[in-house]
């Protein structure tokens, strides 16, 4: 009889911590559902006084609310309450949530809560300033984030621990362009790295590349739905100019992946003669013109340099960025398709931000290369307060990490 009892109390017990186990899961699947996650900032819109917040946050409740204010001790009634608009596409699982705040103030941090009744995402973001003369801008530039996911985290870390205002980034973030598990580890690792130890989140200025789209070269914007879908920039949001502060301009360009090169021409000449007082003109695009690794007789290089490049020296464009390569690369000044020192456009690339580095063409044999050789690398650039001075300089990923042998 005993051991009966003994049987039913533990027979009890047992059913008791099944069901307990089993609500834990159920709420565990409501919290996670509405989780917000994969926060990417991107601008479609003057970036000293919009932001544009898009997000992934698979619950059954469409249009969250977002809370900003620039003060995060505010009392809740200075909190700026925002719904954000839902949707999804085709070819994914997601459901993502994106906002446009828009009138904010020039060179603020900004507090934002996104509202979930289980897991709220807080962060801030921080304005670019309207006048000149107010700071130093820094940013980052590079590409071609790809495959190698541990070298791709690292790079993340890496550009946080620069403190940029931004990044730009020329194209090839993933290799598959239809491979919803690449692009969520994508968004999953940029979510997670690029916010600093005070937590503000870093924006992101995307040009586009042949891996972001199904067939990569010379096709339309529906093969590259993922792209277009998650990162919403200016429209159109292949090629298009940010104003970045009033001396420094960026155009981002198509490489022919989903819009031709000649069909931009005409809109880049109107651009570039629009900014053509700006003190700062930076161009950034995926295929290098002047390339370190692959032939510089290849289609697209050749396309870009009939079209585009006699309109890069027409205006003095400062400065540009390529991407494709997957290594280091600086080139001489070119001008009229040879060396000009004085007048010459600098081209820096080729992209190395984890993606498989290759092995360059050697710079003694090839005129347009300044240096070239194979490294994981971002560029950093800094416009001084005055606007006088913009600083290029490179940061490469270190050849092996320190290590500590012994007790400490
Ligand atoms: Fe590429």
């Amino acid at each position: 009889m005993k051991r009966y009892v003994l049987f039913s109390v533990l027979l009890a017990i047992f059913f008791s911590a099944c069901i307990e186990a089993e609500q834990l899961q159920v709420k565990t699947e409501e919290a996670s559902a509405g989780l917000p996650m994969q926060i990417v900032l991107t601008w479609q819109q003057d970036p000293s006084t919009t932001m544009t917040i898009t997000w992934r946050a698979d619950g059954p409740d469409e249009n969250p609310i977002l809370r900003f204010a620039d003060d995060p001790e505010a009392r809740s009634r200075r909190w700026t309450a925002v719904t954000a608009h839902s949707f999804t596409f085709d070819e994914t699982e997601a459901l993502l949530h994106t906002v446009e705040l828009t009138g904010l103030e020039p060179d603020m941090e900004y507090y934002v809560v996104i509202e979930n009744p289980f897991f709220p995402e807080s962060f801030s973001f921080r304005t670019l300033p309207a006048h000149s003369d107010e700071r130093e801008i820094v940013f980052l530039a590079g590409g071609d984030s790809r495959s190698r996911r541990d070298v791709r985290r690292e790079m993340n870390r890496m550009a946080t621990s620069e403190n940029p205002d931004f990044i730009i980034f020329a194209g090839d973030y993933i290799s598959g362009p239809l491979s919803e598990r690449e692009w969520d580890e994508w968004f999953d690792d940029w979510h997670e790295l690029l916010i600093t130890e005070e937590g503000r989140r870093i924006p992101i200025i995307t040009a586009i590349g042949n891996h972001e789209v199904h067939g990569g070269f010379f096709q339309t914007p529906d093969k590259a739905p993922y792209f277009y879908n998650r990162f919403i920039s200016p429209q159109p949001r292949n090629y298009y100019a940010l104003e970045l502060t009033p001396d420094l301009v960026l155009i981002t360009l198509d490489s022919d992946h989903t819009m031709g090169v000649p069909e931009q021409v005409q809109w880049l000449e109107k651009t570039l003669a629009k900014n053509h007082d700006k003190k700062w003109k930076l161009v950034q695009y995926h295929v290098a013109a002047w390339p370190s690794v692959r032939n510089m007789n290849d289609t697209i290089p050749r396309m870009i340099r009939e079209h585009w490049v006699p309109l890069f020296e027409k205006y003095n464009v400062n400065l540009v960025i390529e991407a494709h390569d997957h290594a280091f690369k600086k080139t001489v000044p070119i001008r009229d398709n040879q060396r000009d020192d004085e007048h010459g456009v600098i081209y820096i690339g080729d992209g190395g931000w984890g993606a498989p580095i290759r092995q360059t063409k050697d710079p003694a044999m090839h005129w347009w290369l300044d240096e070239a050789f194979a490294a994981d690398h971002f560029w950093k650039l800094t416009l001084s307060k005055d606007a006088t001075h913009l600083r290029v300089e490179p940061v490469f990923r270190p050849p092996a990490r320190s290590f500590v042998l012994g007790a400490e």
